[in-house]
C-alpha cells in the first residue's frame, strides 16, 4: 500500500499530500548525522519555519525510507505511562526536538497541540489521530471539538502546524514506535486541552 504524507493545519483540516519522486528519496547511504545539517540547512534560509514542512518531511521520509538505524530504534514503553521516549539528538541550545516513542496499544494522550510545527512518521504499528479545532464560544476561550479522526500506519508522515490540535491513540497488538520531529518548543504556546470543562493548560 502507498505510504501517505497528510498535512494538518490549525483549523483541524486534514489533506493528503503528492508523494515525493521515488528518485528523490534514494540516498545511500542517509546517515542521520546528514538529516540533521539538511534539516538545520532549511530552517536557517527559512523566513517561516512553517512554510519550510513540505520540504522538512521530504527530508523525513528520505530519512526513514533510507536509515536501517532509525528504523530499528526501540525502547519498552513505560507500562504505567505507556510511553517509551528515546531523545536522538540532546545537544544544550539545540532548539528542535527529534526523538522516537513507543506507546503500547491503547495509550492514550491527552488533546494538546505543540505550539510548533511538528512531522510525525509511523515507523512500526498503527495510530489513531483525532483532529480538533478551537469552537469559537465567549464563555469558554479554550473549547475544542474534534472533526476528524485519521488512522496511520507504517510508512505514514503526518505533519502539523503549531495550533493543529490532536489526540493520538496507539492501535494493534504491538507496541507502536513512531518518529517524530519538532520545531523549538515554546511552553506558552503549547496547551493540553479539557474537553468536558473546556479548559486548556500549558504543558
Ligand atoms: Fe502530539
Amino acid at each position: 500500500m502507498k505510504h501517505r504524507d497528510l498535512f494538518v493545519t490549525d483549523d483541524g483540516q486534514w489533506q493528503v499530500c503528492q508523494p515525493p519522486r521515488e528518485w528523490d528519496l534514494l540516498r545511500t547511504p542517509y546517515r542521520f548525522h546528514r538529516f540533521l545539517t539538511e534539516v538545520e540547512d532549511v530552517l536557517e534560509r527559512a523566513i517561516d519555519e512553517t512554510d519550510c514542512l513540505p520540504q522538512l518531511w521530504l527530508l523525513v521520509r528520505r530519512l526513514i525510507t533510507n536509515s536501517y538505524w532509525i528504523q530499528t530504534q526501540y525502547v519498552d514503553p513505560n507500562p504505567e505511562t505507556g510511553n517509551g521516549v528515546i531523545m536522538l539528538y540532546d545537544e544544550i541550545g539545540y532548539p528542535l526536538t527529534v526523538q522516537i516513542t513507543t506507546s503500547l496499544p491503547g495509550t492514550v494522550s491527552s488533546v494538546h497541540n505543540h505550539g510548533n510545527w511538528g512531522i510525525i512518521a509511523v515507523l512500526k504499528g498503527e495510530e489513531n489521530n483525532t483532529l480538533w479545532k478551537r469552537i469559537h464560544d465567549p464563555r469558554f476561550p479554550n473549547r475544542v471539538e474534534p472533526i476528524a479522526d485519521v488512522t496511520l500506519l507504517p510508512g505514514d508522515i503526518i505533519s502539523f502546524t503549531p495550533g493543529a490540535i490532536h489526540r493520538v491513540t496507539a492501535l494493534g497488538e504491538e507496541p507502536t514506535v513512531t518518529f517524530s520531529l519538532y520545531g523549538e518548543t515554546h511552553h506558552s504556546k503549547r496547551f493540553e486541552f479539557d474537553p468536558v470543562t473546556h479548559t486548556a493548560k500549558n504543558f
